[in-house]
């Protein structure tokens, strides 16, 4: 089947989405966006030079991912360590990059049908940049189209405890002890709601997760390339999405096949006895 090239691709990435098989498109893609810092340090400029050429980067993905129908992407911003390992003006810097980045985007979201959300524990963030990120996603909340997730003080292993934390708060109180199932501690984390991971991109060549979505990753495939945030745009992303399409998904059987239609058919699956799906 011919795709139809979507008005405003460029030339390259119209190559490349040309040879995209529809039927094989992700439905969730994560980045985690990592090398502003290398990239400035190159360019003999301060770090927070890297982290403003990043906010381009994010600008131009968002623009393809939307061109190309994908239903949600996530973007790792900023981790629960960065706040603490990192300066204090750099923090300090990052978060008015990030009221400037929601302030100025907004529109654009808009005009793309682009519904905003987050990750992460927001309530711990300055109370300025918590108003500013209530009101964009306040203002986005009527899109249809693509689900951008902003992961802000976001860590895999709290998303865990404050979903446990969440499940306890549920059940406590009544005496009784509940059998816990995958399906109840999906519907308690940050990303309730989205799709089912299918590709998760790193940026600037390292090979980890960084605390980032451990629980949905399960089965998603990881894509590393060696090109810093910066310089990482709408090709990039669909070179991911070429090559995510190069891997036999097999979600622990032995030929490709769907996913369970969604978490609580797979944690049922999950728990009859004598199945395993690894
Ligand atoms: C990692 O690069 C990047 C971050 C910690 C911040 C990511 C922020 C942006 C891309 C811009 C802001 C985004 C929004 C949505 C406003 P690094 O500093 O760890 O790079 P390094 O590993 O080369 O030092």
């Amino acid at each position: 089947m011919r795709l139809t090239i979507p008005v405003g691709l460029d030339r390259k990435e119209a190559e490349v989405y040309a040879r995209l098989d529809p039927a094989r498109f992700p439905h969730h893609i994560a980045i985690i966006m990592d090398g502003n810092g290398r990239w400035a340090k190159r360019r003999h400029l301060p770090r927070i030079a890297g982290h403003r050429a990043g906010v381009e980067s994010v600008r131009a993905t968002i623009e393809t991912a939307v061109r190309v129908n994908l239903p949600a992407l996530t973007l790792y911003a900023f981790s629960e360590e960065n706040w603490k390992k990192r300066p204090r003006t750099e923090v300090a810097f990052l978060m008015a990059l990030l009221q400037r980045y929601l302030k100025q985007e907004v529109p654009f979201m808009n005009e793309n049908n682009i519904r905003l959300g987050y990750i992460g524990r927001a309530w711990e963030l300055p109370t300025d940049v918590q108003e500013c990120m209530t009101w964009a996603r306040e203002v986005t909340a009527r899109n249809t189209g693509m689900r951008l997730t902003l992961a802000l003080n976001y860590s895999a292993r709290s998303e865990l405890v404050d979903a446990v934390n969440g499940l306890l708060q549920e059940y406590g109180g009544n005496g009784a002890s509940p059998r816990i199932g995958e399906q109840d501690i999906a519907r308690h984390l940050y990303t309730r709601g989205l799709p089912e991971l299918d590709l998760v991109i790193r940026t600037s060549g390292e090979m980890r997760l960084s605390n980032f979505l451990l629980w949905q990753v399960a089965y998603a495939e990881i894509y590393v390339t060696s090109t810093l945030w910066p310089d990482f745009g709408g090709l990039h992303l669909l070179q991911a999405i070429s090559e995510f399409q190069k891997r036999e998904r097999r979600f622990g059987g032995l030929i490709e096949s769907a996913p369970a239609p969604c978490a609580a058919a797979a944690a049922s699956a999950a728990e009859m006895p004598g199945t395993t799906t690894k």
